[in-house]
């Protein structure tokens, strides 16, 4: 099995690049939040082991909630149309929001998000994100925490899947494009 998964592709992060910098940007946001009421929200699933390796390197009393969003189809493209499939359970109002990201494409996604959650009323909102591909991009958006940036590749692992597959590596990869039918 072990030997199946090392032949997906090169490894672009590692486990451990992974970790060192939750613990480097877990330490920025505990200073940056210092007094504030925070709510850590991941979108599913893609952040979902980025989301738990950061929040354990913030040291504040926050509360984690989750926001499920999807644009529309399925392929390796993004469409430019947003909705939100599993709302948050929590009120943000007067609350300070930071949404955990897998990977920032164009942009689509986080744009409506952010939107949608400015409405709410919330004290701020920002955006931490393992992975940014800022080529890609056709909404203007930057993140205000990053891991990585990455080119133009189709990335898998980490919570990153390709047709809900690859979700589990425990590094970061990419497919080659003989590998994607879109
Ligand atoms: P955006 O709305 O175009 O920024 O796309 C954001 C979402 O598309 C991400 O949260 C991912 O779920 C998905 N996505 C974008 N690029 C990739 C990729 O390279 N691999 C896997 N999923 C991706
Ligand atoms: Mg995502």
């Amino acid at each position: 099995m072990a030997e199946e998964r090392s032949t997906l592709g090169k490894v672009l992060f590692t486990e451990q690049d992974i970790l060192d910098k939750a613990k480097e940007l877990g330490a920025q946001i505990t200073e940056d939040y210092q007094d504030s009421d925070l709510i850590v929200v991941g979108t599913l699933k893609g952040a979902v082991m980025w989301m738990s390796d950061l929040v354990k390197n913030i040291d504040l009393d926050l509360k984690m909630d989750f926001v499920s969003a999807s644009s529309y189809g399925s392929g390796t493209t993004t469409s430019g149309l947003v909705k939100i499939t599993k709302d948050l359970s929590m009120d943000i109002y007067q609350k300070d929001v930071l949404i955990v990201e897998d990977i920032i494409d164009t942009g689509t996604t986080l744009h409506y998000l952010t939107k949608k959650f400015a409405e709410r009323g919330p004290k701020s909102v920002k955006i931490c994100t393992m992975l940014d591909k800022p080529s890609r991009r056709r909404v203007p958006l930057t993140p205000d925490y990053k891991a990585f940036t990455v080119e133009d590749l189709f990335i898998i692992g980490y919570g990153l899947d390709y047709d809900q597959k690859y979700r589990n590596l425990p590094y970061i990869s990419y497919l080659e494009p003989g590998d994607i039918q879109e």
